[in-house]
């Protein structure tokens, strides 16, 4: 039998206009980059996807490589869209990226024109989809002028692959010149998707000022520096964890659990806990605390992390005194 949707699904879940566009993603979206590949549980993956969709959570965020396998996160997708969502299609935003390595050879990676229209349409095969509504560059290269890039993402939008365009990783002045481009080819840019967290700041220096002034959105990926800004760590790394299951592609290592680390998301858990939040609560709310932050980019490896972290929501307002502090636990 069909999976029925909850009706109320739209009711308590915030929607933010990305940039100055039309567009409103939620104030949570969910990311497959991790948790969805073929090594993973796929009943627990159609469970956190139906839940996402029940929450009100209407945007899924997928790449060429996610998985492990590169390209099984998106096919395991296509098959429970499939089963699950097609009939919701219009309520959906799936977005999709190239721009890391994929395939041999010099047209599986980087940014080359024929690179990212090649890895779009397997994309699309692999998901059963006939366009996506997001297609990212998913990191900037230096060895392709970035109007080859840009034009590009300019023709995938005119070919109907994809309603709008996005950059990810791309620093302020790359990201001047994209906006530019795409503006002048008729194509806005859409959203850029950067790492932020408590504990990755990089966007402060001028990134977020610059989507600020171009009328850009943004994504924040890694919100949770990967569980560290979780109270997953706090007493040891847990078997069930993503830094134990070396799962590659990126993904978080035991090393990276350090002492330092985890002394500050102690010290932060504590200034969670006045606010009547969690660290994942506190971490997320924080990220979503700036005005040009369209989005925060989660990812769950179960349900109850979703329901969890989706509680964010209740409390996104910081006093100055709490933002200072925190800024004391982070220095
Ligand atoms: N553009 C890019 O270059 C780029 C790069 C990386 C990611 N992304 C996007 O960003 C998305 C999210 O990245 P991410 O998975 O690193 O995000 P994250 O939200 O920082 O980390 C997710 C992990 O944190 C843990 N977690 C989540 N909620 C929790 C909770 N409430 N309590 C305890 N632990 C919790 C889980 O770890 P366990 O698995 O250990 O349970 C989960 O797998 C990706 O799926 C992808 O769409 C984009």
């Amino acid at each position: 039998m069909e999976y029925a949707f909850k009706e109320d699904r739209y009711d308590k879940m915030q929607y933010r206009h990305c940039g100055i566009s039309g567009l409103q993603l939620p104030a949570v979206s969910l990311g497959l980059w991790h948790n969805f590949g073929d090594i993973d549980n796929q009943q627990t993956a159609r469970d956190i996807l139906r839940l996402a969709f029940d929450k009100g959570i209407t945007h899924f965020d997928l790449a060429n490589n996610y998985g492990p396998p590169p390209g099984s996160a998106e096919e395991n997708f296509g098959r429970i869209f499939k089963q699950d969502f097609r009939d919701h299609r219009d309520e959906l935003i799936i977005s999709s990226k190239a721009g890391w390595g994929m395939w041999p050879g010099p047209y599986g990676d980087l940014g080359s024109r024929k690179y990212l229209i090649a890895s779009l349409d397997q994309s699309l095969k692999r998901m059963g989809l006939e366009y996506v509504d997001i297609f990212y560059h998913h990191r900037p290269d230096p060895g392709t002028p970035i109007e080859e890039s840009m034009g590009a993402l300019n023709q995938i939008v005119r070919q109907g692959k994809a309603l709008y365009v996005g950059i990810s990783s791309y620093h302020p002045e790359e990201t001047k010149k994209a906006v530019k481009i795409l503006k002048d080819l008729g194509t806005p840019c859409l959203i850029h998707q950067p790492k932020y967290s408590m504990f990755d700041r990089w966007i402060e220096d001028g990134l977020l000022q610059t989507l600020t002034e171009e009328g850009v959105g943004c994504i924040c990926f890694s919100p949770l520096a990967q569980g560290l800004l979780t109270d997953k760590y706090l007493k040891g790394i847990p078997d069930d964890s993503r830094a134990h299951s070396h799962r590659g592609n990126g993904a978080i290592e035991e090393s990276a659990i350090t002492p330092e680390r985890i002394a500050k998301a102690i010290k932060l858990n504590e200034i969670a806990k006045r606010r009547g939040q969690n660290l994942a609560q506190l971490a997320l709310a924080w990220v979503l605390r700036h005005k040009i932050v369209t989005s925060v980019l989660i990812g769950v490896s179960k349900t109850q992390q979703l329901l969890d972290s989706i509680k964010c929501l209740d409390n996104l307002t910081f006093t100055d005194a709490e933002l200072k502090e925190i800024d004391k636990v982070l220095l």
